[in-house]
C-alpha cells in the first residue's frame, strides 16, 4: 500500500484547502494512507503529522488560507534540517510527499526528492511565477484586485483624482498585468518592463485633457516606491493622487471556480503520479491539460511574462 503526506507552504494561496481536498480524497478512493503535515517544511522537522480521512477534509473548499497551516523555514533550507524532515517521513513508512506551494517551495520539494523521497509538486502561489504553468490562487488574487479598482474607480472619478494601487507579486509583474488588463488600468508598472515615468505622465495629462475624470496606476510590488511616484504625479500633472496599497487582502478570500477546480484537477493527477512510474514531478496545467514535468527542468527553468498582453493594455489605455 502507498503512503503520502501533503503539506503547504510558503505564501498561502486561495484554493490551497481545495489542493489538500483532492488529495486527501483521491488518496482514500486509491486507497492509499495519507497523512497531513501542519505548518510546511517546519511542521516536517519537527514531525508533526496527523493521519487523514476523508471527513477531515469537509467542508473546506469554499474556505481561503490552508487548514494544515504554512511556514517559510530557514531550518528545511540546511542540509541537517533537510535530513531530518526526511528521516520522519522513513520512520513513518511514508515513502511520497505532495508539496502545494510556490517557487520556493518547490525548490524545496526538489531538495528532499534528492534525499531518496518521492516528491510531487502541485503550483500554488498569487503570484504565477511558476514555469510551464498556471498556479492555483492566481485567479482568487486577480479578482480580489479587480474588486478593489473596480471599487476605487467610482471614488476616484467622484473626487477626479488619479490612484495608484500597488499589488502583490514579489519580482514578477503577472498578477499587476492581469488586474491591470481586466481592470483597464492607464498604467501598470512591473517588474519586466522598465519603469517610463514620463509615459505614465503623458498618459494622465492625456487623459486629462480630453476630459477624462481619473487615471488607474497599477504598481507591482518593489518597482516604485509609491510615496515617490504620488509626489511626481502630483507635481507634474496638478492632480491629486492617492495611494491604495492592497497587500495581505490578496491572500485571503473564497478561492474563485477556476481555482478550486484547478485545485481538484490538480490534486487528483498527484496522487496518481504517485501511483505511476513517474517520480519527483510537479503538476502542471495550461488552461486546458493537466500534464507534469520534472522538478528538476521547473526549478531550472525561468517564467517569461506574455509581452503581448503589456502591449494591449497599453493600446487600449489611450
Ligand atoms: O509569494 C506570495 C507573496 O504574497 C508575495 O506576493 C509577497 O511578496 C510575499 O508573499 C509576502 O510574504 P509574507 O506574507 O511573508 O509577507
Amino acid at each position: 500500500m502507498h503512503r503520502l503526506a501533503v503539506l503547504t507552504s510558503g505564501g498561502d494561496a486561495s484554493g490551497m484547502n481545495a489542493a489538500i481536498r483532492a488529495v486527501v480524497r483521491t488518496a482514500i478512493y486509491m486507497d492509499m494512507e495519507v497523512y497531513g503535515v501542519r505548518q510546511g517544511f517546519a511542521g516536517l522537522i519537527e514531525d508533526n503529522l496527523v493521519q487523514m480521512n476523508a471527513g477531515s477534509v469537509a467542508d473546506i473548499i469554499q474556505r481561503g488560507g490552508t487548514i494544515l497551516q504554512t511556514s517559510r523555514s530557514d531550518h528545511f533550507k540546511t542540509l541537517e534540517g533537510r535530513q531530518k524532515a526526511t528521516r520522519n517521513l522513513i520512520n513513518r513508512g511514508i515513502e511520497n510527499l505532495v508539496v502545494i506551494g510556490g517557487e520556493g517551495s518547490l525548490r524545496g520539494a526538489y531538495h528532499i526528492s534528492r534525499l531518496g523521497i518521492n516528491v510531487i509538486g502541485i503550483p500554488a502561489t498569487i503570484d504565477n511565477d511558476i514555469v510551464f504553468t498556471r498556479s492555483i490562487g492566481f485567479d482568487t488574487a486577480v479578482n480580489t484586485v479587480l474588486d478593489a479598482i473596480n471599487r476605487i474607480r467610482d471614488t476616484a472619478s467622484s473626487h477626479g483624482r488619479n490612484f495608484i494601487i500597488e499589488v502583490m507579486g514579489r519580482d514578477c509583474g503577472e498578477v499587476a498585468l492581469a488586474a491591470g488588463v481586466a481592470g483597464g488600468a492607464e498604467s501598470i508598472l512591473i517588474p519586466e518592463i522598465e519603469t517610463d515615468i514620463n509615459a505614465v505622465i503623458d498618459k494622465i495629462n492625456q487623459g486629462s485633457n480630453r476630459g477624462k475624470l481619473h487615471s488607474i496606476i497599477i504598481v507591482a510590488e518593489g518597482v516604485y516606491p509609491p510615496l515617490e511616484l504620488r509626489d511626481i504625479i502630483e507635481k507634474r500633472t496638478g492632480h491629486d493622487t492617492r495611494i491604495t496599497i492592497l497587500g495581505h487582502t490578496q491572500r485571503g478570500g473564497s478561492p474563485t471556480a477556476q481555482d478550486r477546480i484547478l485545485a481538484s484537477c490538480m490534486g487528483k493527477a498527484a496522487v496518481e503520479l504517485i501511483a505511476s512510474p513517474k517520480h519527483n514531478q510537479m503538476v502542471a496545467s495550461d488552461g486546458k491539460h493537466i500534464f507534469s514535468i520534472p522538478l528538476q527542468e521547473v526549478i531550472n527553468g525561468a517564467k517569461t511574462l506574455d509581452l503581448e498582453m503589456f502591449e494591449i493594455a497599453r493600446m487600449l489605455s489611450i
